[in-house]
């Protein structure tokens, strides 16, 4: 896979940069054990990303990236701190990272957006960006409208830049999918969910582990803010109030501090269990090392399956 010789890694992975978990001794461990690791700024303040930032630079000399949450209010903060700490690789979340692109790539960084759909490909390709990571509805948190198996063999004909595939990978079989479709690589977020050393709350990841196919929910989707997590008193209640009609103003502020209160306290009832459509394929915590290796270990074995007739 040609993901491995763009970003200097062992494996073709991607760590996804997810809001509140992702910090930077997350980020490093991944890089470590062979991935690319990617310190989420979402929820953090720009002091908070920069000591994240040390962090992961004083636990590894491998390549670590951040990804840029467009929707944070100190965004333009966020973008220059890139440049300053000589971030080599950054990917950009929830919306069209225009405006920084040009002295990103001035300052020589990989710029990798997520897109949605292959119209902001084309937008990021026409601005310079390096990659872009096509994710399908079948991820974990904020999601768009396309799967991946739509959305990823339309972007590659459409762009002529590499395209990384996310959103419904945990298996050999869904790596091998994509890399047919096209893919470079793959970012990854709600395996990672079910690692030893992600920082999530012990009882938030007992529910990824033990959630089955029909726990995973989305809500969101009437007032365009889409995101998928596990079903729960919180997500009840919420479209609940979305059929009642509630707007968007009033069901941001009922979620307001969620997805914290479920990493940090371990609230499983009225916090946001964000995680994808592979959570039931999640049986047991691994560290990253080992999920990254059996991944990777699964995938040629279908490939060598694929290549010689099933
Ligand atoms: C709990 C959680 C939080 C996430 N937060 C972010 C985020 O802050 N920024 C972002 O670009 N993507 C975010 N994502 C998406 C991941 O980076 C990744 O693209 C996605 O999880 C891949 O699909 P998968 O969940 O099927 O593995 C999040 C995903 C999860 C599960």
């Amino acid at each position: 896979m040609k993901l491995q010789e763009m970003l200097g890694i062992k494996y073709p992975f991607i760590q996804g940069g997810m809001a509140n978990i992702a910090t930077g001794e997350f980020a490093a461990a991944v890089s470590e054990a062979g991935g690319l690791g990617l310190i989420g700024s979402g929820g953090m303040s720009v002091a908070e990303l920069e000591e994240n930032i040390d962090k992961a630079k004083s636990l590894t000399d491998k390549p670590f990236g951040v990804n840029l949450m467009l929707l944070h209010p100190d965004v333009d903060e966020m973008a220059e701190l890139m440049i300053k700490k000589n971030i080599p690789i950054v990917t950009t979340g929830a919306g069209n990272p225009a405006k920084y692109i040009k002295d990103w790539k001035a300052s020589g960084m990989i710029v990798i957006p997520v897109i949605p759909n292959p119209t902001l490909g084309v937008r990021m390709e026409r601005l310079g960006v390096d990659a872009v990571i096509a994710e399908g509805m079948e991820a974990g948190g904020h999601i768009g409208h396309m799967t991946t198996l739509t959305l990823l063999p339309q972007t590659v004909k459409r762009l002529k830049i590499p395209v990384i595939a996310a959103g419904g990978i945990a298996s050999g079989i869904q790596m091998l999918a994509c890399e047919i479709m096209g893919a470079i690589g793959f970012q990854i977020g709600t395996a990672f969910l079910a690692t030893k050393e992600c920082p999530i709350h012990q009882a938030y990841k007992d529910k990824v582990i033990k959630a089955t196919d029909t726990n995973v929910t989305i809500i969101g989707m009437n007032i365009g803010i889409p995101i998928r997590l596990l079903r729960n008193e919180m997500s009840r209640e919420y479209t609940e109030k979305e059929c009642l009609g509630w707007d968007k103003f009033q069901l941001e502020k009922f979620t307001l501090g969620a997805l914290r209160r479920a990493v940090r306290e371990g609230d499983v009832s009225t916090g946001s269990l964000m995680a994808g459509l592979t959570v039931a394929q999640l049986d047991r915590e691994k560290t990253v090392a080992e999920l990254m290796k059996d991944l990777y270990d699964d995938y040629l074995i279908e490939k060598e399956k694929f290549t010689n007739g099933y």
